[in-house]
């Protein structure tokens, strides 16, 4: 497993971690037992994975989580979570709410600090009543040890324009540490802005939802660039009609979801890609993409010119 700092927070991250949300939601939603979650875990731990990303809304994921971790050193592994500031932009929500969530997730996950703390899916609208209202409160948990760094999560469906991520780093680049956000093969619109952004700054970038929804779905994924075809945003005959983009599929690319986590990876702005499966054998098969996380330099320009201008939700 390779490692990549954390930006400024200097913490060294797997280049693959794991997440406990998305359509899996840590095999919640294919009714996995704790005993097979903990063995998910165990295996992440012995391929190397060292950061887990969760939320208290991810069903019981943090608690799942944090019995899956007991008897692990805390200094083995990372954990981030997230709040749900207030959803409508409430100027006045009570900053309490956020310290009253930490303290739940700190219950549940069963420790005494969060590594990283991210308010979840921050619009640009709401970029400046979050720093006023809650960043005061987020500072005293840090004081108290409580937190380690802070940051946020994109809404990864909406128009990305809407996005908090590019407005936040250009108001207050310093407050923040870390951002999530999507980055993959049929989203690279994240390249333009908030890739060169979060590098001039040194801030951490762990990539969310790389490759759901469409790439893991043959059907999605055809019909994904028919209707990108059909509306003149790809060339009619730039791609085949079935398995589009099974050319990626040669030498050390075991699949387009090989080719999709190593696209992911292969930019100077991501720390990490976090996988969000809940399968051992796509575990190790995302793994084993991770280690030479480099696409064929061809493959990639290809990519760049069929996708790179695209700038909606897939
Ligand atoms: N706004 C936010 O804050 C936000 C939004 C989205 C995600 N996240 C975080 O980011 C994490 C990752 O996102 P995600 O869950 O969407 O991750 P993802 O890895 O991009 O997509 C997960 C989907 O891909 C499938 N998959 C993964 N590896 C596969 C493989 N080798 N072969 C076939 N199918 C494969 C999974 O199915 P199987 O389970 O069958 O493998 C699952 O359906 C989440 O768990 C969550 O922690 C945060």
């Amino acid at each position: 497993m390779q490692y990549r700092t954390l930006g400024r927070t200097g913490l060294k991250v797997s280049l693959l971690s794991q997440g406990t949300g998305g359509p899996s939601q840590f095999g919640q939603k294919r009714g996995l037992l704790q005993a097979e979650q903990n063995r998910l875990i165990r295996r992440c731990l012995d391929l190397g994975i060292n950061l887990f990303d969760t939320h208290e809304s991810y069903g019981e994921s943090e608690a799942i989580l944090g019995r899956a971790l007991q008897g692990v050193p805390r200094d083995d592994y990372i954990l981030v979570t997230k709040w749900a500031y207030p959803r409508d932009g409430d100027p006045t929500g009570d900053p309490e709410e956020l310290a009253r969530s930490v303290e739940r997730s700190l219950r549940r996950l069963n420790t005494d600090h969060i590594d990283v703390m991210l308010f979840h899916g921050l619009l640009a609208e709401h970029h400046d009543m979050v720093v006023e209202r809650y960043m005061p409160v987020l500072e005293r948990l840090r004081e108290h040890g409580l937190v380690g760094h802070r940051g946020f999560s994109l809404r990864y469906f909406i128009d990305p324009a809407q996005c908090g991520a590019t407005a936040g780093l250009k108001k207050a680049p310093d407050l923040w540490d870390v951002i999530m956000l999507k980055y993959g093969i049929l989203n690279q619109y994240a390249e333009r802005e908030m890739l060169p952004l979060a590098l001039e700054h040194n801030i951490g970038i762990l990539n969310m939802a790389a490759v759901r929804i469409k790439l893991p779905n043959p059907q999605l994924l055809a019909e994904t660039i028919a209707d990108w075809k059909s509306r003149g945003l790809v060339p009619q005959n730039a791609l085949a009609d079935a398995n589009p983009l099974d050319w990626l599929i040669h030498d050390d690319v075991e699949s387009v979801i090989a080719a999709a986590y190593k696209f992911a990876a292969d930019h100077p702005a991501i720390t990490s890609v976090i996988t969000g499966t809940s399968n051992l054998d796509h575990l190790e098969a995302n793994v084993r993409a991770m280690e030479n996380p480099a696409l064929d330099p061809a493959d990639r320009a290809r990519l760049e010119r069929l996708f790179g201008h695209i700038v909606e939700y897939a």
